[in-house]
């Protein structure tokens, strides 16, 4: 959950609503409590039953409060250079932003295909005979119309109220940018036990390599003067001498 976070974060995004099913809910709140010791406001939505993507936008539709809003799922994971200056670029453009990264098994995701200029041309959810490789990751940036948008939705085949549904009324309004994230970044959906594995191992041979954390939000609130010295010094006395805090001494004595 770091690592989502993180990204919104990085994207200059403060006040964020953790929609979790029923049980969960509680785990989340000790976790993260209300994100003030990362000068964020964090806010709790409960969704009942796994009714879709898209539904978030209506359980958050008083939160969002007809602003533009940005869209994360909680298992995917996004790494690579320059992603700060594209998520702040789509944070600012108008109607909504999706972003997608080439993959061997387009099918199990929602797929773009491009045409003149590369707009998007087509976007459909789990083909069996993908037209592209481009899969659509679990990342949006949407503008004020997305909750009327996912009102007006009826629930898919597999009983959900889909996200490409909703990306597809902005695409046909010619209100969709789609921007490809191509081989200088790697994506996860580590929604199964092996692609969790696989982006553990990928973390892991990042940061062991670099010695650079990757979604350590202590870091990340520092960086983007969400805390002063004073919170990162607090926080790095209640992490104590943990693997994870061993870093952010030398961040704060200007070092890092
Ligand atoms: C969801 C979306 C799909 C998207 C994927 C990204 O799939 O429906 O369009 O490509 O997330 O992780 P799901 O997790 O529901 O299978």
């Amino acid at each position: 959950i770091y690592y989502p976070l993180s990204l919104l974060m990085l994207a200059g995004i403060r006040e964020i609503l953790l929609i979790t099913t029923p049980e969960e809910q509680a785990r989340f709140r000790l976790l993260l409590g209300d994100g003030s010791a990362w000068g964020l406001r964090l806010d709790y939505a409960v969704q009942e039953a796994p009714r879709g993507i898209a539904e978030a936008l209506l359980i958050g539709r008083d939160f969002v409060g007809g602003e533009r809003v940005c869209l994360a799922l909680g298992d995917n994971i996004l790494y690579g250079h320059d992603l700060v200056r594209l998520l702040r670029d789509a944070r600012d453009r108008p109607g909504a932003t999706a972003f997608c990264h080439p993959v061997r098994d387009p099918e199990r995701y929602g797929v773009l295909t491009l045409g003149c200029g590369g707009r998007p041309a087509s976007l459909v959810e789990k083909p069996a005979q993908p037209a592209s490789n481009l899969a659509v990751i679990g990342l949006y940036m949407l503008d004020a119309r997305a909750s009327d948008f996912a009102a007006g939705l009826s629930p898919s085949r597999r009983g959900e109220l889909e996200i490409t549904d909703l990306l597809r009324c902005y695409l046909e309004a010619g209100e969709l940018t789609a921007v490809t994230l191509g081989r200088g970044f790697a994506w996860f959906d580590a929604g199964t036990p092996d692609s969790l594995l696989e982006t553990a191992e990928f973390v892991r041979t990042m940061e062991h390599r670099q010695g650079l954390p990757i979604a350590c939000l202590e870091e990340v609130a520092f960086r983007m003067g969400f805390i002063d010295r004073e919170q990162l010094s607090r926080l790095i006395d209640e992490l104590g001498a943990s693997e994870y805090a061993r870093h952010l001494p030398a961040l704060l004595a200007g070092e890092g």
